[in-house]
């Protein structure tokens, strides 16, 4: 059988929150066995907004053991660094060749980041979007998982498919984007916007935040914003969200069933949630801390994801680069 390939790509940012893991990373895991997956922490697209040189090596070895613990198996799928396989880099040079200045300044997320990260607007920040269409592209990808702030660079990256294809003969197809539905998480203090790092700590849930952690947060969560008797607000729907995706299916009725009647209360639902969080988080951040006993092996895992995904993009690189006359 000939499985297709998807190909998705995560930055090393920092901590990775139940926002991330129930939008998209939980999709990656199931994902791996309809097709043949290849995931990269992406460490070249993160240099493209403030990071610490000193902590990077960190950063990236604790998003790939995040990646690791949720289920992603490397003996299904590839797992790399993106930087440890130069192909990357090499054909977002030759695409760059392809692609308009107009288009990349349309991007959505390079104004976004443009006029968040106003003293550091760098070249890499504007030519992101052709980095990401190499990733996909490296790899003859058909299938992207992704949120639904990346479907511009995804349309980008068929930008590319044509004006490659119009100009040097049909080599790649349209990637197809795959979007996680119904699964937007909002932030825990500020109901309105996404669950995001940014906002600071209280407002997410870290994979790894201990038991204690994950109490104090959703026990503080704020539930009543927007006007009193109003539809069920932002963030006692995200609640209940929460709720439903980490499976609680039965309490989740009762609870709801209980809000229609009006005798909910709020620290109940929170604190089912809380112990429902908890116990989900727990084989995961078990997994995670028998891997930070043994980076050694993570490493390892790591530079043998980069030797199978270099052996697919040396032989992709040399069919592009014959049909662009560079060989
Ligand atoms: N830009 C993506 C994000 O911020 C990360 C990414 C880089 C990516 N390369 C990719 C996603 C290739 C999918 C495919 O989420």
């Amino acid at each position: 059988m000939n499985k297709k390939t998807l190909f998705s790509g995560i930055q090393p940012t920092g901590e990775i929150h139940i926002g991330n893991y129930l939008g998209a990373l939980k999709n990656w895991v199931n994902l791996q066995s309809q097709y043949n997956c290849i995931y990269s922490v992406v460490d070249l697209h993160a240099i493209t907004i403030y990071y610490d040189p000193a902590k990077y090596q960190e950063t990236i070895l604790n998003t790939a053991m995040d990646l690791l613990a949720i289920g992603i198996n490397p003996k299904k799928s590839i797992l790399f660094v993106q930087s440890q396989v130069p192909q990357h880099t090499e054909l977002c040079w030759l695409f760059n060749s392809l692609v308009p200045i107009a288009e990349l300044e349309r991007m959505t997320q390079f104004k976004d980041k443009a006029a968040e990260h106003k003293e550091n607007i760098n070249a890499g920040l504007f030519d992101y979007p052709v980095l990401q269409a190499a990733d996909i592209l490296l790899y003859k990808t058909a299938m992207v998982p992704v949120g639904q702030d990346q479907l511009q660079h995804l349309e980008l990256t068929n930008t590319v498919v044509k004006k490659f294809n119009n100009k040097f003969g049909k080599y790649f197809e349209e990637i197809k984007p795959i979007i996680n539905e119904g699964a937007r998480i909002m932030s825990l203090t500020n109901p309105e916007k996404k669950m995001s790092k940014s906002l600071g700590p209280n407002n997410y849930i870290a994979l790894n935040d201990a038991p204690e952690i994950i109490r104090k947060k959703i026990m503080s969560a704020v539930t009543d914003t927007g006007p009193a008797g109003a539809a069920m607000s932002a963030g006692v729907k995200n609640l209940f969200d929460l709720l439903k995706l980490f499976g609680a299916t039965a309490a989740y009725e009762k609870l709801m069933s209980a809000y229609d009647n009006k005798t909910l209360k709020y620290a109940e639902l929170k604190s089912e949630l809380a112990e429902t969080v908890i116990v989900q988080l727990k084989p995961i951040q078990e997994k995670r801390k028998k891997l930070e006993n043994n980076k050694k092996q993570v490493i390892k895992i790591l530079a043998n994801g980069a030797v199978q995904a270099e052996k697919i993009a040396q032989k992709n690189m040399a069919e592009i680069k014959q049909k662009m006359g560079l060989l």
